[in-house]
């Protein structure tokens, strides 16, 4: 069977992530969740302050990360790879407000994508993989043979990510919730470099009022038709 690069993209709190791993655990691909690799930057710029009150200190970020080891380990546990940051899993640590309300500022700059996509695109580079993120179609893999575009009602969205979130046992209102996950849209949709878009070529997936079996009905036959 033929191997493909399935780019999925689309807004925050989509379910992008739960999608594009599922998927691949059903036709046997490696999935790379693209978002934990700037939330693992996001915390090292937290741990070591290159980020605080007064923002970020974009040298600074760019001389830790260039010094920094990002990685994805599988765990057979969750069937899924965690993401690791020098040596340490920092899958759980990565999903908190504090770093959801800086990542957008970590991702916005040109050096810090610059290396991210680098690492991305040696990660697909025997195809095989779901990839999901912002700019997987547009910029990581322009040439992907599917390209899936994610949105679903922001009312909708804050409410999954919410009860993910207070699943957790974070202390968070679904109103905070709401405004990151706005404010996270509007960020990436209009930075300058490589702003959330969907590729001209990608297809849109809607998942206001879908179930993930339905979601997965979807794609398999789409994958269907190009493997
Ligand atoms: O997918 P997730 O919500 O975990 O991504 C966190 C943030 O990382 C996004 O809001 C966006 O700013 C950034 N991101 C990006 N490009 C990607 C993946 C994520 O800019 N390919």
């Amino acid at each position: 069977k033929k191997k493909i690069i399935i780019a999925v993209d689309g807004f925050s709190s989509c379910g992008k992530s739960t999608f594009a791993r599922e998927v691949a655990a059903r036709i046997g691909y490696i999935f790379i969740d693209t978002g934990a690799m700037y939330r693992a930057v996001t915390l090292l710029g937290l741990r070591r302050g290159a980020i605080g009150p007064d923002g970020v200190d974009e040298k600074a970020l760019t001389d830790l990360l260039s010094e920094a080891d990002i990685s994805f380990r599988f765990n057979p546990g969750r069937g899924a790879s965690d993401i690791y940051l020098d040596g340490e899993n920092v899958e759980s640590r990565i999903r908190g407000i504090e770093v959801s309300n800086s990542v957008s500022r970590v991702s916005s700059i040109g050096a810090v994508r610059e290396k991210l996509v680098h690492l991305q695109q040696q990660m697909g580079k025997q195809k095989g993989v779901v990839m999901d993120g912002r700019d997987i179609g547009t910029v990581v893999f322009p040439n992907a043979e599917l390209k899936i575009f994610m949105t679903a009602d922001p009312a909708i969205r804050a409410q999954r990510r919410y009860a993910e979130l207070t699943g957790k046992g974070e202390q968070v209102t679904l109103e905070e919730v709401m405004q990151n996950l706005l404010e996270r849209d509007h960020a990436d949709q209009t930075r300058a470099i490589s702003p959330l878009r969907k590729a001209d070529d990608a297809i849109v997936l809607d998942n206001s009022f879908m179930t993930i079996g339905e979601e997965l009905e979807w794609a398999l036959e789409l994958i269907g038709k190009l493997t």
